[in-house]
């Protein structure tokens, strides 16, 4: 099940920032910005079994929709629910009319590449130094002409 994020799953996921960023995983003002703060921001929280497995913070920027953040805890690696979110953001992406959807990821991380480019994300451009520790970012975008919404299905 997916769902908004609350005030109160903030303990699980700063955890799971810790557990899968730990070189810079956002604080806890940072999520409290995207909660209550941030006109442009989705938080979503995907639950498996009562439990959070992952989340992902989408800004739908008028047109534009992007990816600030997606993770899913490791112990729900490679169970599908990475693809799940992804999914997600890009329904909500086209059922808001957005044009396409980007997102920056390092350019070491095999597994998020992978899922992205598995999802038709090609990669648009290098942005250098992007991280604090000097990684490059690839800029990978979506475009999402041609793509529906379904009212009834949601999908
Ligand atoms: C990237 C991430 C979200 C993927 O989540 P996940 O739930 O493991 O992904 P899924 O199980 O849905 O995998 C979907 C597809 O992605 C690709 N993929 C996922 N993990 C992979 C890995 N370790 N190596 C290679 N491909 C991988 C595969 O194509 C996979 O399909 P398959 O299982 O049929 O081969 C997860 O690894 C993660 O949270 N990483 C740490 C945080 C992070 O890097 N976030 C992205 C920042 S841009």
């Amino acid at each position: 099940m997916i769902r908004e994020m609350m005030d109160e799953d903030l303990p699980v996921i700063l955890g799971m920032e810790k557990e899968l960023f730990p070189e810079n995983p956002w604080p806890e003002d940072q999520y409290h910005y995207e909660l209550h703060e941030n006109p442009f921001a989705q938080v979503f929280i995907l639950e498996k079994d009562g439990r959070t497995a992952g989340y992902a913070d989408l800004w739908i920027l008028y047109d534009q929709a992007q990816i600030a953040n997606i993770g899913v805890s490791k112990e729900f690696q490679r169970q599908g629910c990475g693809q799940e979110l992804l999914q997600h953001c890009i329904r909500e992406a086209v059922r808001l009319n957005c044009e396409n959807i980007t997102l920056e990821v390092r350019i070491d991380n095999t597994p998020a590449i992978t899922l992205y480019e598995k999802n038709d994300f090609i990669n648009a451009a290098v942005r250098r130094n992007y991280y604090e520790d000097g990684t490059d970012a690839y800029l990978m975008i979506k475009p999402l002409g041609g793509l529906e919404y379904d009212d009834n299905t949601g999908n």
